[in-house]
């Protein structure tokens, strides 16, 4: 059997080690190496340029580095021969969930107020606020949506979420469709946004969905900057709907120089941090599909082009 050829286009310094240590039978090349074209099947990537899908005749698989394939998604629906995958990872799951949580409990428990408190050795007793008393709305109940969601629940909070199709959670009250958002939001004292990027989520956190949380609430984005209208949410910060924000995804990255973001204190700001995937773990999986494809068995962790995710 031909071992498929697998064309490195991110961080090949990365990922050719632990590749070339899963499979060393198996044809890894960096993309400044590519040699014949018409001998790679699939391409190892993050964002790839349309031109060098066009120049590789026998391409077939898009494989995605990260969880978020937005910007795959696109390439592949005018390419039907091209499938999509992206690797899948308890440790990302885990490392975007622990940063949702970590961004939502320092505004929760006041500790931006504290730190400045400590500079000019103040004693002063914030009001304290319970995680009985406050409910998490999350937005995509996906693998990292339900991280999320049972993170929260296990410190004691309210949670609820949403999704394309209902999912049941034990504690979790599930809402999907845009009756089921707008029931939802009223309740989210922190809204928590897991989504990926498609048509119908891209500029989801409007001013419209932003004016149904109650006032004061808490607003976490981990999904994508392009979910956000970020004119209405510096909005509504500045009216007071929303007390503050954890922001570690955004329209344009990095952040412009001069943003509102940058200058408002309320904003808590990561650069696009949330999780990185560590080729050794994942190289088993990615080798694994290759050879599915090699034999025409079903791929694994497949994204599905005509919902974007
Ligand atoms: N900040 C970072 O560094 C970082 C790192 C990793 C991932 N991410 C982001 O996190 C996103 C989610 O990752 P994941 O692994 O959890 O993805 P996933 O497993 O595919 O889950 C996506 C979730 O979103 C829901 N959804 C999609 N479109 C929707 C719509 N129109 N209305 C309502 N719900 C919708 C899905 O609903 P169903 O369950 O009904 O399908 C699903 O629950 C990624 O796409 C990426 O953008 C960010």
């Amino acid at each position: 059997m031909t071992l498929p050829t697998l064309l490195i286009n991110t961080e090949p310094a990365r990922w050719l080690p632990a590749l070339r240590a899963a499979a060393p039978e198996m044809q890894f090349r960096p993309q400044a190496e590519i040699g014949d074209a018409a001998d790679v099947d699939a391409i190892l990537t993050w964002k790839v340029d349309p031109a060098l899908i066009d120049a590789l005749p026998n391409l077939r698989l898009l494989y995605a580095v990260g969880a978020g394939v937005d910007y795959l998604v696109d390439l592949a629906r005018t390419r039907p021969q091209l499938q999509i995958a992206r690797v899948v990872d308890d440790a990302v799951t885990g490392d975007v969930a622990t940063l949702a949580v970590a961004g939502t409990l320092q505004w929760f428990r006041d500790l931006p107020a504290y730190a400045g408190q400590k500079q000019n050795e103040l004693w002063h007793p914030l009001p304290v606020r319970s995680t009985a008393d406050t409910t998490i709305g999350i937005l995509g109940l996906g693998r990292i949506g339900r991280a999320i969601a049972r993170a929260f629940q296990a410190l004691g909070f309210r949670v609820c979420g949403w999704s394309r199709s209902i999912h049941r959670m034990e504690g979790v009250s599930t809402y999907t469709g845009s009756e089921g958002l707008h029931a939802m939001l009223p309740q989210a004292q922190v809204l928590v946004c897991a989504l990926p990027l498609t048509a119908e989520t891209e500029g989801i956190i409007s001013a419209q969905v932003l004016g149904c949380l109650p006032p004061k609430s808490f607003f976490v984005n981990v999904g994508r900057g392009l979910h956000v209208d970020e004119v209405a949410l510096q909005a509504a910060l500045d009216s007071g709907r929303l007390a503050g924000a954890f922001l570690d995804v955004f329209a344009e990255e990095p952040l412009a120089p001069g943003h509102s973001f940058w200058l408002d204190a309320r904003v808590q700001i990561t650069p696009h941090v949330a999780s990185r995937t560590r080729p050794s773990r994942v190289a088993p999986q990615i080798i694994d599909n290759l050879l599915r494809l090699r034999t025409g068995q079903p791929l694994l962790n497949l994204v599905r082009p005509e919902a974007g995710y």
